[in-house]
């Protein structure tokens, strides 16, 4: 497949790069998170509280999977945790182009200080969070990634760009 594939930590911007990667590449979009709600009929706070993690990640594996073997070309912005599961990353492995949108804590910390839409996040001490996850995720983030974008300071439409000359 020849998918470009948004991946990167909660707060990264995965969703806002994404939909004007896909208006600018003329392709469509497709916010995992967000079909995944829209499937389910409840948003992922409530599909964590009702079901568990477990089965939130087993909804994104058959998602992935479905796309994976998707004909139509189209721009995906992931959940922050996706790549974690070892089977997502052989999927990854053949869906196209995968892009890690990568952020500083400081940044991140800014941006979900007054979120709740994040059950990963919630409770305990934010930037102490981040930064284990962080430490857990990046290195996966990287392996499965062929190419690499920093976001701090810089516009959607610049990330854009440098993704587009990248892809
Ligand atoms: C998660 C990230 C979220 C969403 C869920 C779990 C994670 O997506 O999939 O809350 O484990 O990092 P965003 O990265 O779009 O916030």
């Amino acid at each position: 497949m020849n998918h470009i594939v948004l991946i990167g930590f909660m707060g990264s911007g995965k969703t806002s790069v994404g939909m004007h990667l896909a208006e600018a590449l003329g392709l469509p979009f497709m916010d995992m998170d967000a079909r995944i709600t829209e499937r389910e009929g409840i948003p992922i706070t409530e599909i964590f509280k009702k079901h568990g993690e477990e089965y939130f990640r087993t909804l994104e594996t058959r998602l992935l999977s479905e796309l994976s073997k998707s004909g139509q070309q189209m721009v995906i912005s992931s959940g922050g945790g996706m790549p974690v599961q070892p089977q997502n990353r052989s999927y990854l492995k053949s869906i196209g182009t995968v892009v890690f949108l990568q952020t500083s804590t400081d940044i991140l910390v800014k941006r979900l200080q007054y979120d709740k839409t994040r059950p990963v996040l919630q409770g305990g001490d934010l930037r102490e969070r981040i930064t284990e996850l962080k430490r857990q995720r990046n290195p996966i983030y990287e392996q499965v990634s062929d190419v690499q974008v920093v976001t701090d300071h810089k516009s959607i439409e610049e990330i854009v760009q440098e993704i587009k000359k990248l892809v």
